[in-house]
């Protein structure tokens, strides 16, 4: 037997008990004729005591050799500790070793396994195991499991039903590469990897489960950032016979349900805000509404006054900070500075001090009037001491670079309390994007996503202004989840594929599939994907998703641990025929 209880159990309750415990070695203290090895599990640490007076002498030595992380097996008695440490669950009793094996040595470990250790981030990814071991990522990945499990339960309880999907598949258009797997079976043919289960979760519809719901990989081959990795996890939902309305309240109740069972939090009903709202307010489809500085557009008032810089822009918009007049100079600047670098853009920023006495000082006196400035301030509702930051230029660029600023601020004020909950839907996507490289139409959410019932005659004439049945779940500045009502009309369908510029031997190629389906009975359908990764890492107060997964990829989309991508052998090569493809198709 390895053990009798695990090492965070064990409490004054079990003095003079003779336990057997199994772990790690976190740590060794030997002070000659007593060594204290903190013995440690998942579930906590216990204090080993080998004492020369009261330890078989060939446990004691063998307790000498102890190195850390050694796994190693004892069996001993608990006793009160002289000095106990209350910020230890099992702080008030230590185990007088009476037995001892070695059950593996371990080399030192290349970082020291504790909350806060000295390995830097490449070299715990190398050795992740090790990382795991680590309080700090183990929590993350026990936490996950909370949550997801809480998902599962939910659903089930509602009666979802979990289907799995199939990994090897065609293209689905979510919008980026696709990762895609040779077929040796069928030469010069490839699988694609589901950068969703998206149409097959229709396909259920058709086939009438009504309720489907997977907690499922999906795999895409874009640019990672801190919230996107090439594989990532979606509670991934279907229903039938629902309309918009129907999905937000079911999974809101989803979402509360999380946010009470896992953080203790009741939050009111979600807000909801147009995408056209969200975009003037916030300037970003994906606002955080933990704090205000939202945006106020100026035109009216600080145009047509000779300030060159803003008269010939399309748009004049300001935020105002709360409590900033008081900045320096020198922290102005570097304001000014940070919105020219390139990752923002703008040409440069126009200030205007709210002073507490009333009066106003602005980087712009030369222009504008005291009264001017007045007018700027209550168009911001900004309040004696507030600080008012200007961008002009044209709308979509000017509202992302204030956007910017806007979230920076809120870091850097301490306005972004990662305890702190906020969800929000956002409706009201529109249908479609315009590419101005590509010079044609994507769906802005997928191509399978409904218009607007009542605004399908648009469709020819505007595609552009059409809205469609879609929507965001979106917590703290984070896109936490999407969806839509699908469209469940075969020639609707094909006007789709139309507008987005694929040929009807195309469309058919593709999603010949789907539009058959289609003819045999499809039910209205919607649903909604939500990136697990993103919703446990903000549950957890963070907005890196990496450390809550096991195993993931860096940012050159790489498991340095094991070290893929790789390269193929030559054999191998010519059992997918990879080579002669290449060289045919040339
Ligand atoms: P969408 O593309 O919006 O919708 O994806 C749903 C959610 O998945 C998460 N997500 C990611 N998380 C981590 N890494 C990534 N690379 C990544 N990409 C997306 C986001 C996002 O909100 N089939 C549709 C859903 C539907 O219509 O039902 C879809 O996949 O949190």
């Amino acid at each position: 037997m390895y053990r009798t209880h695990h090492c965070g159990e064990l409490s004054i309750e079990h003095l003079k008990s003779t336990v057997t415990l199994s772990g790690w070695v976190q740590k060794n203290r030997n002070k000659g004729f007593i060594i204290w090895t903190d013995l440690r599990d998942r579930y906590g640490i216990t204090q080993l005591i080998f004492d020369e007076k009261r330890t078989p002498k060939a446990v004691f030595e063998k307790a000498q050799s102890l190195g850390r992380e050694f796994v190693i097996k004892v069996k001993g008695t608990v006793i009160e500790r002289e000095s106990k440490n209350p910020n230890l669950a099992t702080g008030d009793i230590e185990v007088l070793v009476e037995e001892l094996t070695v059950l593996n040595q371990a080399k030192t470990p290349p970082f020291t396994i504790e909350d806060d250790t000295d390995g830097g981030e490449e070299l715990r990814m190398q050795y992740r195991y090790l990382d795991i071991r680590r309080n700090t990522v183990k929590e993350k990945l026990i936490f996950r499991s909370r949550v997801s499990m809480a998902v599962r339960n939910y659903l089930t309880q509602d009666g979802f039903i979990d289907v799995e999907t199939p990994y090897l598949i065609k293209s689905t258009p979510e919008g980026a590469r696709d990762f895609v797997v040779p077929s040796r079976m069928n030469e010069g043919q490839f699988y694609a990897l589901p950068q969703s289960p998206q149409t097959f979760k229709q396909l259920l519809m058709v086939g009438g489960m009504d309720k489907y719901f997977q907690i499922v990989r999906c795999f895409r081959d874009e640019d990672l950032r801190a919230d996107r990795q090439p594989e990532f996890t979606q509670i991934d939902c279907e229903m039938t016979f629902v309309e918009q309305e129907d999905i937000l309240n079911q999974f809101e109740g989803l979402t509360q349900h999380l946010l009470n069972s896992i953080k203790g939090i009741k939050p009111k009903p979600f807000p909801r805000i147009s995408y056209d709202q969200a975009m003037k307010t916030y300037g970003n489809d994906k606002p955080d509404i933990r704090f205000g500085m939202t945006f106020n557009e100026l035109n009216n008032v600080a145009q047509g006054k000779g300030f060159g810089v803003f008269d010939s822009q399309e748009l004049v918009v300001g935020i105002a900070v709360p409590e900033a007049a008081k900045m320096s100079r020198k922290e102005i600047d570097a304001l000014i500075d940070w919105v020219k670098r390139p990752q923002i853009g703008a040409k440069g920023l126009v200030w205007v001090k709210c002073n507490v006495d009333g009066s106003y000082k602005s980087s712009v006196d030369k222009f504008f009037t005291e009264k001017d400035l007045s007018a700027w301030a209550s168009c911001c509702s900004a309040m004696p001491g507030d600080l008012i930051l200007v961008l002009s230029g044209e709308t979509q660029t000017t509202r992302t670079q204030l956007s910017a600023l806007r979230m920076e601020l809120a870091e850097r004020l301490g306005l972004r309390n990662p305890e702190e909950f906020s969800p929000l839907w956002v409706i009201d996507f529109p249908l479609l994007e315009w590419d101005e490289e590509g010079n044609r139409y994507h769906a802005m959410h997928h191509p399978f996503t409904a218009p607007k019932p009542e605004q399908l005659n648009l469709l020819k004439t505007d595609p552009g202004s059409v809205k469609a049945n879609a929507y965001d779940l979106v917590l703290n500045g984070n896109e936490i989840g999407g969806g839509s009502i699908r469209i469940h009309d075969q020639l609707l369908q094909s006007q789709m594929f139309d507008l987005l510029g694929f040929s009807k031997e195309e469309a058919q190629a593709q999603f010949g599939f789907l539009m058959d389906a289609f003819q045999f009975g499809a039910p209205p359908h919607g649903g909604i994907a939500f990136g697990l990764d993103r919703l446990v890492a903000i549950l957890g107060g963070e907005e890196t998703i990496r450390d809550f997964i096991a195993f993931p990829k860096n940012n050159s989309g790489r498991d340095i641990m094991i070290d893929a991508p790789a390269e193929l052998d030559a054999s191998q090569l010519k059992e997918l025929a990879l080579q002669s493809i290449a060289t045919e198709k040339e």
